[in-house]
């Protein structure tokens, strides 16, 4: 089966695979619509996230030694645990009182592009925003973000093609340097390092594996959400127009790109026991390929899926997942990019991107974005 990397539009493709819903090529079950994607993730008992218990041993104690197995590779009960404490250092509060900061640095970096008038969206804003963002909340010093952008990247490639042990090694050691039990510093690392539950705390290498996640999950991510945004509203000025007279619409703009351009466009699972999909058959260790990037267009979920439209009622995209494995970082990306469209429309007028092509596209099997992507921008 032809499987495209997201360097290609998957879209067509999609609309052609959710005419037969699941496809099996060997031990690999393919996913495309939205209820059946969600059948899957909704169901952690058997489908595992797990993968690690596929991996040899010699694999498997080189990176346990380093870094402990983040949430997105555990099942229950250890998944369960572990989030519980996690997420008591990151709730929905702790990320709003970043609200002025982030708006700080987004102004900071709108009007460096207004200074410049044509200049790579990516390099200005895409990228830096959530990285310092996420280096600031872990209490990462400034000077150290360049070898920060060379892991993330080298990850970010990795993603879905087997781990990157080079990277992995040099990034634990940094984050296992950082640990300071005894610090009462106002940053995830010495959170995460003090939150108890039932008086258990976090070992260093789980610390050290959840940095490492944030990192991953964090970046690229947020990078890509911001960068599609503006690529669809520079598709749709009258949308952008709109933006600039009512900067309340900057949220719904958010989720429309979530579901339109999914920066994750695909996730997987595999199965631990035999089962059915809907009456497709499963089987025992089967890998099962989900595309959220599809199930967001499917036409029997949501109408006229082919149309970037913010105003739409239904809004219950699965960008961000679903179940036990719902993105954790979902309030923190979805207020750095309103902020990022906010500030964007107080100070610019109207803009355009110039052509895209292929080049320009990132080479994932997982992540769907832009490298670069030139902006020319004309001020209020
Ligand atoms: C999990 C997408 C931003 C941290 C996930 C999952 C998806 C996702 C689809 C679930 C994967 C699965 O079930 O296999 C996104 C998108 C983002 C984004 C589209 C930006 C637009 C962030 C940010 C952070 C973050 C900013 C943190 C700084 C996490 C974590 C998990 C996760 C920790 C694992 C949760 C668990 O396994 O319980 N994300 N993410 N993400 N994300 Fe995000």
């Amino acid at each position: 089966m032809y499987i495209p990397s997201y360097k290609e539009e998957p879209f067509e493709w999609y609309k052609s695979m959710r005419t037969q819903r699941i496809v099996r090529e060997g031990n690999s079950v393919h996913v495309f619509k939205y209820n059946d994607v969600v059948t899957v993730l909704s169901n952690h008992n058997v489908f595992s996230s797990q993968f690690r218990d596929l991996l040899g041993d010699d694999i498997k104690n080189e990176l346990d030694s380093r870094a402990a197995p983040s949430i997105l590779i555990l099942d229950p009960p250890r998944h369960t645990e572990l989030r519980g404490l996690v997420s008591s250092a990151f709730t929905p509060r702790k990320i709003e009182s970043y609200d002025n900061y982030i708006r700080e640095l987004a102004a900071k970096m709108i009007e460096n592009i207004i200074e410049k008038g044509r200049c790579d969206l990516v390099s200005e804003i895409s990228y830096p925003l959530p990285i310092m963002v996420i280096s600031n909340m872990l209490g990462v010093p400034e000077k150290d973000l360049k070898k920060f952008k060379e892991w993330s990247d080298a990850l970010a490639t990795s993603l879905g093609r087997g781990p990157d042990l080079r990277t992995q090694r040099e990034m634990s050691e940094y984050f296992l340097n950082m640990i300071d039990r005894n610090s009462n510093e106002d940053n995830l690392i010495s959170r995460l390092s003090n939150v108890s539950i039932d008086d258990k705390k976090l070992t260093d290498q789980e610390i050290t594996g959840f940095s490492i996640l944030l990192l991953v999950a964090g970046n690229e991510t947020t990078t890509n959400l911001i960068t599609n945004a503006l690529i669809e509203l520079s598709n749709h000025p009258d949308i952008y127009k709109e933006l600039v007279d009512n900067n309340k619409i900057a949220g719904d703009i958010v989720e429309e790109t979530l579901r339109f351009r999914s920066p994750v466009q695909s996730t997987r699972r595999y199965a631990k026991y035999d089962y059915q999909i809907n009456g497709f058959n499963i089987y025992k260790n089967d890998f099962i390929f989900l595309y959220l990037g599809s199930a967001n267009r499917d036409e029997e979920i949501f109408k006229d899926p082919d149309n970037f439209n913010p105003f739409r009622e239904n809004k219950r995209h699965i960008a961000f997942g679903n179940g036990i494995h719902f993105c954790l970082g979902a309030p923190l990306a979805r207020l750095e990019s309103r902020i990022v469209l906010e500030e964007f429309a107080k100070r610019i007028e109207s803009f355009s991107i110039e052509r895209l092509n292929p080049d320009d596209r990132i080479d994932s099997d997982i992540m769907y974005g832009y490298k670069r992507a030139i902006i020319n921008v004309k001020k209020i």
